[in-house]
């Protein structure tokens, strides 16, 4: 497993003014430049992609992520966005079928399609999954495994260097941090995911995939739920908005073992 880890900041709809965006953005490109080995990848509402993918133009360790993509045909598509654009200012990566999205607008075959059109326009994606709730019959890892079935059967082989899983259970995500998944059910899981994803593309495939966790992580988890969870990385909605709590976590992401 690589030592490198990706640190997703999934900014959602914040903040709400430009300034406050651009604020961020330098903080933490001045802040992070003399230590960091990570990837971080930032995330900011569409409005504000050009301006902070100016922030980190050229800047290897720091890259732009959409929350969302738009897959379909022709330039007919009022309020949409499409891939060229987003490539044309420079974005890399994108989330998809994020949590807050398939509650409402994202169908499991709309998230397939997404994550097949991501790819294949050269985009690294961010497939997010997740279980509602856990019970002690482990329906949890059914409903993961529907998940994972769903989006990644009959993926081509050549686009799987692009795939990120992201597991994000809902149970825990917008909560304190105490109630953030315990390292030894995140490791269970990823053992999971990568059994799953191997039964459909392969062992060899699978282990390409990288797997990160969010849900309630701050700077005091990270560490341990990277160490101890087996994971490649992080997706941090609310703390990547406090600058100095998001530093301090990147930090302690940069002295791991893993
Ligand atoms: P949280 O959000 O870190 O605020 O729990 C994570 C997410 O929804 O991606």
């Amino acid at each position: 497993m690589a030592n490198t880890k990706i640190i997703v900041a999934n900014w959602k709809m914040n903040p709400e003014s430009s300034e406050e965006s651009k604020k961020i953005a330098v903080e933490i490109k001045n802040s992070i430049k003399s230590f960091n080995k990570n990837k971080i990848v930032i995330c900011p509402p569409f409005v504000f992609l050009n301006e902070i993918s100016n922030i980190f133009l050229k800047n290897e360790k720091i890259s732009i992520g959409a929350q969302d993509i738009f897959v379909g045909d022709g330039v007919s598509h009022t309020g949409e966005i499409s891939s060229e654009m987003l490539k044309n200012i420079g974005v890399k990566y994108v989330i998809i079928g994020h949590s807050d999205r398939r509650e409402s607008l994202d169908s499991d075959s709309l998230v397939r399609e997404k994550l097949f059109g991501a790819l294949k326009d050269g985009f690294k994606a961010i497939l997010c999954i997740g279980e509602k709730e856990r019970n002690e019959h482990g329906d949890h890892f059914h409903e993961v495994k529907g998940q994972i079935e769903s989006a990644i059967t009959k993926l081509s082989k050549n686009l799987i260097k692009n795939l990120i899983i992201a597991y994000e259970p809902i149970w825990a995500i917008g909560k304190k941090e105490s109630e953030a998944v315990k390292p030894e059910d995140l490791h269970e899981m990823t053992i999971f995911i990568r059994r799953v994803a191997s039964d459909i593309l392969g062992i060899k495939e699978a282990e390409k995939i990288k797997i990160l966790y969010g849900g309630s992580v701050t700077k005091n988890n990270a560490k341990e739920i990277i160490e101890k969870g087996n994971v490649d990385g992080l997706l941090i909605g609310r703390e990547s908005l406090k600058t100095e709590n998001f530093i301090k976590l990147i930090k302690s992401a940069n002295h791991m073992d893993r």
